[in-house]
């Protein structure tokens, strides 16, 4: 197996620098677009043999080093017990959000095996097909991006109801965020028994808080599910959307690997982080709408900055966007390995 990504994760020496793309199955493949023709998005979610055939995709396609599994964050929080529909123009729509104490009561711990059983059979399927290709990276959301999803009912301009419960009703959030908390580390811990190498944390809403809100109120939740992850004995990625303000406190969740998006220069980014961290980033997506020369330029400088880390696994930094060309994809990864062997 191409184990370069795992061992990137660790820190070890490498022949090349690893990469793969958050989003990378999804509609700016055409394959992913034949197969999501026929079926809505999360009945393609529950159904193991095309969630592990669209995971697939991009492995095949384009010669990362990793696959993810393909799912939603959201997942779990319908298994949580709230309804959750995707709309083609909104995204993920959940009804019902939750505003008081008693929504937050009614909510379920999930059973994994119960209650999400296709999450670790597509888990189970792709280990099987992916046993001398790649390794596989599981995920969920962290809780504070799935409270602000649970709390907004959706994604949001001001995130009013999340921060007006964080500062009016912190009893209500902090009893719904140790309920994400508790459900996060189950969900991740049944992923990695059912096969999965490696975990990536999203918290794409972290960057909305203010550092000491960030710092007081969500942090030591992600510390919490980090350390009880670690017990698994896998590499761990925490990636914060709009991470530049808060990045010094990242560095405090225990996280092997932190994800930084594209708005902070890598090379600033490690000498906040310091240099016992492994990152992983950070080409801004729509870079990738470049002529392939300038694209290739954007790599080799990402490549140079970033290899003063302990390690270095490149990435976007944020997920690939729908209208993008699979050609200057396939370039990107290519000047990834290629420039990163000449280094
Ligand atoms: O990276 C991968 O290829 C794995 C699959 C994956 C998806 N969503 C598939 C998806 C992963 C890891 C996610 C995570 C996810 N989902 C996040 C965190 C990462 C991030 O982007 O910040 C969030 C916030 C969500 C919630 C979500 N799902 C939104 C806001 C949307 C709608 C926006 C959009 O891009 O349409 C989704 C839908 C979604 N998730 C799609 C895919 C491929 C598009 C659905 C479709 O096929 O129509």
């Amino acid at each position: 197996m191409n184990d370069t990504f795992l061992k990137a994760c660790r820190g070890e020496e490498i022949e090349y620098t690893p990469v793969w793309l958050m989003r990378q199955a999804g509609r700016y493949l055409p394959q992913y677009k034949a197969v999501r023709a026929d079926i809505d998005f999360l009945a393609l979610c529950k159904n193991p043999r095309l969630a592990a055939e669209v995971t697939l995709q991009p492995v095949e396609i384009l010669g990362v080093d990793a696959a993810i599994l393909f799912s939603d964050i959201l997942i779990p929080v319908e298994a949580m017990g709230m309804r959750l529909v995707f709309s083609d123009k909104q995204g993920p729509l959940l009804s019902e959000p939750i505003r008081n104490m008693s929504a937050v009561d009614k909510l379920m711990i999930p059973d994994v095996e119960e209650d999400m059983p296709f999450i670790i059979e597509t888990i189970k399927l792709l280990r099987k097909e992916l046993e001398n290709k790649v390794p596989l990276i599981g995920f969920s959301g962290a809780p504070f991006t799935l409270a602000t999803y649970m709390i907004e009912g959706g994604t949001s301009k001001n995130y009013l109801h999340t921060k007006k419960m964080m500062f009016q009703h912190s009893g209500v959030f902090n009893y719904l965020m140790e309920k994400l908390t508790l459900t996060v580390i189950s969900y991740l811990t049944a992923q990695i028994k059912a096969g999965a190498q490696a975990i990536q944390i999203f918290d794409t809403w972290a960057g909305i808080l203010a550092p000491v809100d960030y710092r007081e109120l969500i942090l030591p939740y992600v510390k919490k599910v980090v350390s009880e992850l670690k017990k698994e004995k896998v590499p761990i990625i925490y990636f914060a959307n709009n991470c530049a303000g808060i990045l010094k406190d990242i560095k405090k969740t225990g996280a092997d690997v932190i994800g930084i998006d594209w708005r902070i220069d890598i090379g600033d980014a490690v000498k906040k982080l310091g240099k016992k961290i492994v990152v992983q980033g950070n080409l801004d997506p729509s870079a990738l709408f470049l002529p392939k020369e300038k694209i290739e330029e954007r790599v080799k400088d990402i490549l140079w900055k970033g290899e003063v880390a302990k390690g270095h696994i490149f990435n976007l930094g944020h997920g690939i966007l729908p209208e993008t060309s699979v050609e200057n994809v396939i370039a990107m990864v290519e000047a990834v390995h290629k420039y990163s062997r000449d280094n």
